[in-house]
């Protein structure tokens, strides 16, 4: 197999899980990385053997021996950057979200059908241990119908500030950080149903908790406390076109007792856990079953996760293969979250 030569723009802190799968990967070459911050791109090159740190965009997208880049860049750049690459001929890998409206979802969408260069978006559950299994449960109809899922991710302490609390580059708050994620995987078990309609609420009650002492969280570089535009709780109902349904929320921060991570689906044959443990629910005999795979990662396997992804990426780009979240599911997933911030908004049901 012949070897892709990638180049990572945006060198924050998801660039080291692309940058460290890339390394592991012997049909990929780390190329060049370009970021605003040279010295922070200088310093990924140096920690991962990086042959060229570029000095502009242009530069990047003019040079014939990047294939492919990897985009781990602010959300409000996701579209521009990925239009670009893909008019000069590379493939793309998209940190998600794809970007921040159903507008540059679909143009996104354009500029990948008007090229023949592979287009992922960075859903990376879909390619967690514990997801691949229960994937492959359902496809062989243990579940039955999927009729109804249900999935929380609450921080009670966890607004990471930075660019994440700018609503002008993150494009939302928890839900766009991190409901994108127990949403898409949702949809995605459930067999990616085209949505109905939403019905949804977004609260700025309790702001960043910035003044909370003594409880460690994860800040983002450029952290101020003072600087906050986005929601700290979202929650929704999503209805399908199937009559299935996804009631999800998430949040930021919020008085919790502790944080939490759910994600559990219902079937006409069974159900089962995804977050936080795979579990698998069966009826037989008349009695209920609880079915405890036996497998090393029962929980969302962070550094596999993004191995697999990557590695999946690589393998489409060279043998043009289909990509496992394609821009189709990316732009689906956009109209979902643009749905519940427009029911919030309006304070009604959003219908497609
Ligand atoms: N898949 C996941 O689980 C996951 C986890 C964290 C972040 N992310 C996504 O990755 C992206 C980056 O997040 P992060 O946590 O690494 O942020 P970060 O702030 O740590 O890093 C972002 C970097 O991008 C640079 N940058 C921004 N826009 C740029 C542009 N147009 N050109 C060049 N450099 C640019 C910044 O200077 C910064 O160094 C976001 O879209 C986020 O949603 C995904």
């Amino acid at each position: 197999m012949e070897q892709l030569r990638v180049c990572v723009i945006g060198t924050g802190s998801i660039s080291d899980m692309h940058f460290q799968s890339y390394v592991n990967n012997e049909n990929a070459v780390l190329y060049g990385v370009y970021d605003y911050s040279k010295s922070r791109a200088e310093e990924k090159a140096k920690k991962y053997g990086v042959e060229k740190v570029f000095d502009s965009l242009e530069e990047v997208f003019a040079d014939p021996d990047v294939d492919a880049v990897s985009i781990c860049t602010w959300n409000n750049t996701h579209a521009e950057l990925s239009i670009a690459a893909l008019k000069n001929g590379k493939h793309v890998l998209v940190e998600k979200p794809l970007c921040m409206t159903v507008e540059e979802a679909l143009r996104v969408e354009v500029a990948v059908n008007q090229s023949n260069k592979t287009f992922q978006v960075g859903f990376v559950r879909r390619f967690a241990t514990n997801t691949k299994v229960l994937k492959s449960f359902i496809d062989q109809g243990k579940l039955g119908e999927i009729y109804y899922a249900k999935a929380s991710c609450l921080r009670r302490l966890g607004n990471p500030g930075g660019w994440f609390a700018d609503h002008e580059r993150s494009g939302g708050g928890p839900l766009i950080d991190l409901g994108i994620h127990i949403i898409d995987i949702c949809w995605y078990l459930m067999g990616r149903p085209k949505v109905k309609s939403i019905s949804g609420n977004t609260y700025r009650q309790l702001g960043n908790r910035g003044n909370v002492e003594n409880l460690r969280f994860y800040k983002a570089a450029d952290y101020d406390q003072a600087k906050n535009t986005v929601e700290d709780l979202a929650n929704a109902l999503i209805t399908f076109e199937n009559g299935a349904s996804l009631l999800v929320d998430v949040s930021f921060t919020l008085h919790a007792k502790k944080d939490e991570i759910q994600v559990k689906l219902y079937g006409t044959k069974g159900g089962a856990e995804l977050e936080p443990e795979l579990v698998l629910i069966s009826e037989e005999y008349d009695t209920i079953l609880n079915i405890h795979p036996q497998i090393d990662h029962l929980t969302f396997d962070f550094s596999n996760a993004f191995q697999n992804e990557i590695d999946s990426f690589i393998e489409s780009c060279l043998l043009g293969t289909e990509p496992v979240a394609p821009v189709e599911d990316g732009v689906e997933i956009m109209k979902i979250l643009a749905g519940i911030y427009e029911a919030s908004e309006k304070k009604c049901e959003v219908r497609f």
